[in-house]
């Protein structure tokens, strides 16, 4: 069955959707843990970045959903590659997001992780000085030594593979430090690694509507994977930008608690 989405159809109330309720539409599966996550946008014709970065690709609808996707995340999880383009930085959640934390119970950052084999990673810049919570590097047996003990004085270096990073490996350890939501803000390498090793469960993609032409890289890039079916569990609509979320089959999210 085709369903019309756009334009709204008559019977549809069409009213705009509150934080909270998209904040309930992405609620993880409670029962399927450890849950991960991951979020990107993408231009129509495919492209992951525009200028060597993502954020032009958005719209402040994209920013909203990205910026609330973070609250439900136990982990931040991000390629060393995105940490370079994107230059990440200090806190991660602005204090209504903190508040909303602390009121479930939650700290009120979620941990921060990163993925590198190389750990050709500053460990004087921002990420590591100004983060608000200990940083797990997740790294694998090769790394360099001498990259590793410095980067052993700003963040705690776990090994999760011996020439690259296991993707199974890393789930376990996040999980064992109490990070079962892992929520990933990519990028397309760490993406296509996880795909590799089956350890996706949801895929969260706003497809903007622009056009950025060939030679940008898309939002999986690298390892190839099996082709894997996806549940369709959520789609939104904001400016002509859709906002979806994939989920692994089983995973979709459950009614709403009020
Ligand atoms: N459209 C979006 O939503 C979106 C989201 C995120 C990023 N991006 C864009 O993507 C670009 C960066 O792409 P990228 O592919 O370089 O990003 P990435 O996946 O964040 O980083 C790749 C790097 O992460 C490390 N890595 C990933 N998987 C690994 C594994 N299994 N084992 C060991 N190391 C692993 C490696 O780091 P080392 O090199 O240190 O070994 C690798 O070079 C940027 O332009 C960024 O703006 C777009």
């Amino acid at each position: 069955m085709v369903r019309q989405l756009i334009p709204t159809p008559p019977e549809a109330t069409g009213t705009a959707l509150t934080d909270g309720q998209l904040l309930e539409l992405y609620r993880p599966e409670p029962g399927r843990l450890p849950f991960v996550r991951f979020n990107f946008v993408s231009s129509a014709d495919g492209a992951a970045t525009w200028d060597g970065k993502s954020g032009s690709l958005g719209n402040d609808a994209d920013r909203r959903i990205f910026a609330l996707l973070r609250r439900h995340a136990d982990v931040i999880l991000i390629g060393a590659g995105t940490i370079r383009a994107e230059g990440y930085a200090g806190e991660l959640l602005d204090a209504p997001a903190q508040a909303w934390r602390r009121e479930r119970g939650l700290p009120a950052h979620p941990g921060i992780a990163v993925v590198s084999g190389s750990l050709d990673l500053d460990p004087g810049s921002p990420f590591f000085t100004e983060a608000p919570t200990p940083i797990v590097v997740l790294t694998a047996g090769s790394a360099d030594p001498s990259r590793r003990a410095a980067l052993g004085r700003v963040a705690e270096v776990v090994t999760a593979g011996a020439d690259g990073v296991e993707p199974g490996r890393a789930v376990q350890a996040l999980t064992g430090r109490g990070h079962r939501i892992v929520h990933s803000e990519g990028g397309p390498s760490l993406f296509a690694s996880f795909q590799h090793a089956d350890a996706v469960d949801s895929l969260c993609l706003t497809t903007s509507p622009v056009l950025a032409g060939g030679g940008q890289r898309r939002i999986s890039t690298g390892s190839a994977a099996e082709l894997r079916r996806l549940e369709l569990a959520v789609l939104l609509e904001e400016d002509g930008a859709l906002f979806a979320e994939y989920r692994r089959s089983g995973t979709g999210p459950t009614p709403a608690s009020g």
